[in-house]
């Protein structure tokens, strides 16, 4: 099939990469030219593992290109994907559709037959019935069909995700549109991926139920994680206890210092305004939303007091900054609160992250960054594990415990055995332990 795609980030690249993967001739298109311009010239614009392969090999075979001609790549194409960003909207959290608006605007200038536009981007409930409407009334009388399939890939693992996904949502009432969508996800098909087919609106909602559901499992354990403080107990037996239930399941119930990323914290919020907007309040979600909030912004303190309850003048090191491990991505990563919040308290930062360096730049400005964790590390008073990059589990203890100034070791994401910090001299903080 030949497939545009409108948005080339994280979603948009991994699954024209992919489907290009699938045997697809597929055209990436952005509006911003910079980024289009370095994937022609064969950089990637993001981090994830295994992309720059995946894009390589299919750029090779012909099967993949990039264009800043949105409207040439519609016309080129039997199905169009929108991939575009759906942020929190400035004021009151709803999704901002104004990309998608904008993209449906454009598909309908380019109908040269039928086409099936498909919504990948994560959008509200009736989004799909918009973006139909917005196409029916620019090209009246042309044949088309608007299909929800919400992405699910998480950042870190997207291509393995897209690759072999859980489960693959189509919503859509309409045939024509669905035996498309077979044929774009034909090897999953072969391969027995399970299908959900359902009608647009259950889809896209299930997008949202499923991120809320996750970040409440999340933010129970955090929740958990605080009562074993305060009783002596050990939050992650406590974890792994509920997690061998298999109605509940191990995953996500990891405690941390609460959730971020480009996913979590929006669709939370733009899910609660479609509840509050339909008069259907979600309650439990609202209180997910709000105690994670918080949890994000009293890490800084709960770090404070770990080290004798001031930090003034103190340099903390920091190690990790991206939302999580194995991605550039820094939205609403827990780090942002974190550093300002220590930063309030009178504290100079350093850090050391392997990939968030390029956006830390402009998301943290004015932190000290080391090209090394060590050197990070090297006479500072504290050190801060926020995001639990792989490396970092194996730090040489003695040389952390020779290299600070004071022997301040807090773990936000659990990742040492208490044991083995304070046989190396250092006092250890972490989460719900
Ligand atoms: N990142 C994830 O892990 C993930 C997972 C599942 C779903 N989603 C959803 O997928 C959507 C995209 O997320 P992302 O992280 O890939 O976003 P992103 O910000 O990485 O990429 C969006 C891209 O769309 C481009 N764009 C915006 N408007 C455009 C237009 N009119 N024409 C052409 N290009 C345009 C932007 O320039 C940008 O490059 C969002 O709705 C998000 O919620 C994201």
């Amino acid at each position: 099939m030949r497939i545009a795609i409108i948005g080339s980030g994280y979603v948009g690249l991994v699954s024209g990469a992919c489907l290009a993967g699938f045997g697809h001739t597929v055209i990436c298109t952005d509006k911003d030219a910079d980024r289009i311009a370095r994937l022609n010239a064969g950089e990637m614009p993001i981090y994830e593992p295994g992309l720059d392969e995946i894009v390589a090999e299919n750029v090779g075979q012909r099967r993949l290109s990039f264009s800043t001609d949105v409207a040439g790549a519609v016309r080129d194409s039997e199905v169009v994907f929108i991939c575009v960003g759906t942020p929190a909207r400035r004021g009151d959290g709803f999704a901002d559709l104004s990309h998608v608006h904008e993209c449906a605007g454009e598909v309908a200038g380019h109908l040269n037959g039928y086409k099936v536009i498909v919504t990948k981007s994560t959008v509200p409930v009736g989004t799909g019935d918009a973006v139909e409407r917005i196409v029916r009334e620019a090209a009246p009388g042309k044949e088309f069909a608007v299909v929800s399939n919400p992405e699910f890939l998480r950042e870190g693992a997207a291509i393995e995700d897209f690759r072999r996904p859980d489960r693959i949502v189509i919503g859509t009432d309409d045939a024509r549109a669905k035996e498309v969508m077979e044929l774009v996800y034909r090897p999953l098909y072969l391969n027995r991926a399970p299908f959900l087919f359902t009608d647009r609106r259950s889809a896209e909602i299930i997008k949202y139920a499923s991120n809320a559901f996750l970040a409440t499992k999340i933010t129970f354990i955090n929740e958990m994680a605080d009562l074993c403080e305060a009783v002596g107990a050990n939050v992650q037996d406590v974890a792994r206890g509920m997690g061998l239930d298999n109605r509940i399941g191990g995953k996500f119930l990891h405690a941390g210092p609460g959730y971020g990323g480009s996913c979590f914290p929006k669709d939370t919020v733009a899910l609660i305004r479609t509840g509050e907007e339909h008069g259907a309040p979600l309650r439990i979600v609202e209180t997910v939303a709000a105690v994670n909030d918080r949890r994000k912004r009293t890490m800084a303190r709960k770090i404070a007091n770990a080290c004798g309850g001031s930090v003034r003048d103190w340099t903390i090191a920091i190690l990790g900054l991206t939302f999580k491990p194995k991605t550039d991505d820094m939205r609403e990563a827990p780090s942002i609160p974190i550093v300002q919040g220590l930063r309030d308290l009178g504290a100079n930062i350093r850090a050391y992250d392997p990939q968030g360096a390029r956006i830390v730049r402009s998301e943290l400005p004015g932190v000290e960054l080391t090209a090394d964790p060590y050197d990070c590390i090297a006479g500072a008073d504290a050190l801060v594990i926020v995001t639990e990059w792989d490396m970092f589990r194996a730090l040489d203890l003695g040389r952390v415990k020779s290299l600070l100034a004071k022997p301040n070791f807090i773990d936000l994401r659990n990742i040492y055995d208490p044991d083995d910090v304070a046989a190396a001299g250092l006092s250890y903080t972490s989460i719900g332990r």
